[in-house]
């Protein structure tokens, strides 16, 4: 096991975990009594419980310090944004983009962390999800879903999985190349001054562009899997496949101890609003956000919990970079302390870091011949 492997080793933080959980726990129940009187019992298992939870979220109940994994979506809520003008802290004093340029040519970063979203994938033909016009969001019409975000919600596909089948069939992995900015991740890598690439897409394109399972952290899943979102059984994923080119909903076909059958819905391993994230995010990001000493946050809209936290967590030495079209900031009552920003494309961003490190041509080679 290397270094990199060991220090997110997935044991251990169990108890944690479970703290955590029941303490949201105790806030779900807490919050069905005061509306219906419901019993612990009256939940009944996982799912309605991270529904409960995915609804507390979304309506604000969880404190914003609990540590919650379970995805949930405040896209519906306005989006706060960054004052127009550069923050700055006592911790982090206002730096340039050029300042930072400045300090990855003088070697000064060794444990880069990266928190990116749908923006990155866009010069590769991938739509973002929220850009008002070409964002996946707005052209779902199709589907006639009361809120886009349906299409990715666990309890939606669970009475209608069309529209995701439908739609996965488009996004699958497979028919898109790497941009500037994956190739610059893998780059860092090889550099060694790669700590960790935190990623929110689903469409592949870190590993396509060389990085190493060792530093991704896939948050929102995986179409390389698939499972039973309802009792976790594995499905082969050639049939997954076959199912979703084929564009028929595929049930699970597990013997429950009842001599039933689950009969549910399965899905790619990509993470639905309503079910938790991997165990391996909140497991490494532990380790990451002590450790890191340059975060760069590129291409996302920073609106779904938890992964828009993830900025805002790394230690107060670390400098924080921003790179996106927009300035961008979660919901919530604080905001990232971002001390830097590139306000403009990522691969145009990626350009720049990869010639501040010498690796300027090598980036341009790679995109090249990709
Ligand atoms: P969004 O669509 O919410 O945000 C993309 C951000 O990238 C926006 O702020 C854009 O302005 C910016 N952007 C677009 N193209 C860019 C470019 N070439 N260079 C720099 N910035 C660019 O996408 P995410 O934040 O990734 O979850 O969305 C987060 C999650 O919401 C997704 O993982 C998905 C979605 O619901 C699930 O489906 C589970």
């Amino acid at each position: 096991m290397t270094d990199r492997e060991s220090d997110i080793d997935d044991g251990g933080l169990d108890e944690q975990t479970n703290a955590l959980l029941a303490h949201v726990r105790a806030l779900a129940l807490q919050s069905d009594s005061d509306s219906d009187n419901d019993s612990d019992a009256d939940l009944g298992g996982m799912g309605e419980f991270t529904a409960a939870l995915g609804s507390l979220v979304r309506e604000g109940h969880v404190p914003r310090s609990t540590e919650v994994t379970i995805l949930s979506d405040f896209s519906t809520h306005t989006i706060e944004r960054i004052p127009d003008h550069d923050p700055s802290s006592p911790d982090r004093p206002r730096l340039s983009f050029e300042n930072i340029l400045e300090n990855l040519k003088n070697g000064k970063y060794k444990n880069i962390m990266l928190c990116v979203g749908a923006g990155i994938s866009t010069a590769a033909g991938i739509p973002d999800f929220r850009t008002p016009g070409t964002g996946l969001y707005d052209n779902l019409s199709k589907y006639n879903l009361s809120q886009a975000e349906d299409v990715f919600c666990i309890d939606y596909f669970s009475t209608n999985p069309a529209p995701f089948y439908n739609l996965a069939r488009e996004l699958r992995p497979g028919k898109f190349k790497p941009t500037m900015t994956h190739h610059l991740f893998a780059l860092l890598a090889e550099k060694g001054i790669l700590l960790r690439c935190y990623t929110q897409n689903i469409d592949g394109l870190e590993r396509q562009a060389g990085v190493e399972s060792k530093y991704l952290v896939e948050a929102h899943g995986t179409f390389s899997t698939a499972s039973c979102p309802f009792c976790a059984t594995s499905v082969d994923i050639d049939t997954m496949n076959k199912a979703l080119e084929d564009e028929i909903p595929l049930k699970c076909s597990k013997q429950m101890s009842d001599d039933s059958v689950c009969n549910r819905f399965v899905k790619p391993d990509i993470v639905f609003f309503g079910e938790g994230l991997p165990k391996r995010f909140l497991n490494s990001k532990i380790v990451d956000v002590e450790k890191a000493d340059l975060c760069i946050t590129m291409g996302t809209s920073l609106s779904v919990p938890p992964f828009c936290f993830l900025p805002e967590e790394v230690n107060a030495g670390c400098d924080n970079l921003l790179v996106n079209r927009d300035r961008v900031g979660p919901w919530g009552e604080s905001r990232p302390d971002f001390n830097a920003f590139y306000q403009g494309s990522s691969d145009h961003a990626a350009v720049k870091i990869a010639e501040a490190i010498g690796l300027g041509d090598e980036l341009k080679r790679r995109h090249q011949t990709d």
